[in-house]
């Protein structure tokens, strides 16, 4: 079997993640063929000749089987896997915030030109939610959906719950350890787990939200007095998002700090660890505990959408029903 050749965008956490797993096995048939970064000067791991600078070119290299976009800037990498769906390619994304703000041309996107995007990474890190949601539970309703998604702000809780940080010395720990992003207001805020929430509302419910609809409140306001009033009582400080459908349709989308009783099963989701609870009319219960961010755990998904493409896998958005995708004003799309 010939490999399968990847372009990678971005040479970050994610991912040097994604090119460390590929490098221990061989055998997954990837081969990184071209890694195009930024910054010229910065230091790296890999020898300077394995690096270029100018994105655009590799959309435009047909030796390229699959593009990898593991960028952080969300309006760069929105310009550069549109260009690549316009040529109809097949790309993964791990950019959550772009996905969440883009997700209606992106989908008309692939409509058009025939390309497809997979963006599991892009959701709790190595837990495969987008796919089950997606896939699995593409025909059965779903009562709720909900969870930790944050990766950063709930290590900084579980620290400071163990009394050993406080909250500046937390969030540095987070950061250290890759977990945060580069604006660590995106997650101490909860941003990052709003634009998650965002993507899991169209595949859970078809809903194609605004994120800027979406109630979010972070950490930076809960004191250490906050977190020993909630243990007290047998409870624990937790950034949940929360996904309930509507009987008219719709949904009620929100992520802020909770209190978990210690039944939930979000209680034991600590440090750097993510939690989706599913409550769906037939299977029941489901819990997903996994790794959240870091890179690894989050090459690991790029990975499974990898090899999704080579499969042939594309999303089915089931549950964006015609209505909905109709209603989605036909959008003007900007040429590059
Ligand atoms: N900053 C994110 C987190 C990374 O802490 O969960 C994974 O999306």
């Amino acid at each position: 079997n010939p490999r399968t050749r990847i372009g990678l965008i971005g040479f970050g956490c994610v991912g040097q993640g994604l090119f460390d797993i590929l490098e221990r096995q061989p055998e997954s048939g990837f081969e990184v063929k071209r890694i195009a970064v930024k910054n010229p000067t910065k230091l790296r791991p890999l020898p300077a000749n394995r690096f270029e600078f100018r994105a655009d070119e590799l959309l435009h290299d047909a030796e390229l089987d699959i593009l990898v976009e593991v960028i952080d800037d969300a309006a760069e990498a929105f310009r550069l896997v549109s260009l690549a769906l316009r040529q109809g390619r097949r790309v993964v994304t791990a950019n959550k915030a772009m996905v969440a703000r883009h997700l209606p041309e992106l989908l008309q996107l692939q409509r058009e030109f025939g390309g497809t995007l997979l963006y599991e990474a892009a959701v709790c890190g190595s837990i495969p939610v987008i796919r089950t949601l997606d896939s699995y539970f593409g025909q059965e309703p779903l009562r709720s959906v909900s969870g930790i998604f944050n990766g950063s702000s709930n290590y900084v809780l579980t620290r400071m719950s163990e009394g050993g940080s406080d909250y500046a010395e937390a969030l540095a720990e987070a950061q250290a350890q890759g977990f945060a992003e580069t604006d660590p207001t995106l997650d101490m805020a909860a941003f990052d787990p709003r634009s998650k929430a965002v993507i899991l509302a169209a595949h859970a419910y078809g809903l194609l939200l605004n994120p800027d609809d979406v109630l979010n409140l972070g950490i930076e306001n809960i004191s250490p007095a906050d977190i020993r009033y909630a243990a007290e009582r047998g409870q624990k400080i937790k950034v949940v998002a929360s996904l309930q459908p509507l009987s008219g349709g719709g949904a009620t989308v929100f992520v802020t700090p909770q209190l978990v009783p210690a039944d939930s099963p979000l209680y034991d989701v600590e440090r750097e660890f993510n939690g989706v609870v599913v409550e769906a009319e037939f299977a029941g219960q489901h819990f997903w505990r996994g790794r959240g961010a870091g890179g690894h755990p989050t090459g690991s998904a790029v990975l499974a959408d990898l090899v999704a493409l080579r499969n042939g896998f594309r999303y089915q958005y089931d549950k964006l029903s015609g209505a909905t995708v109709a209603e989605a004003p036909e959008l003007e799309l900007e040429v590059y």
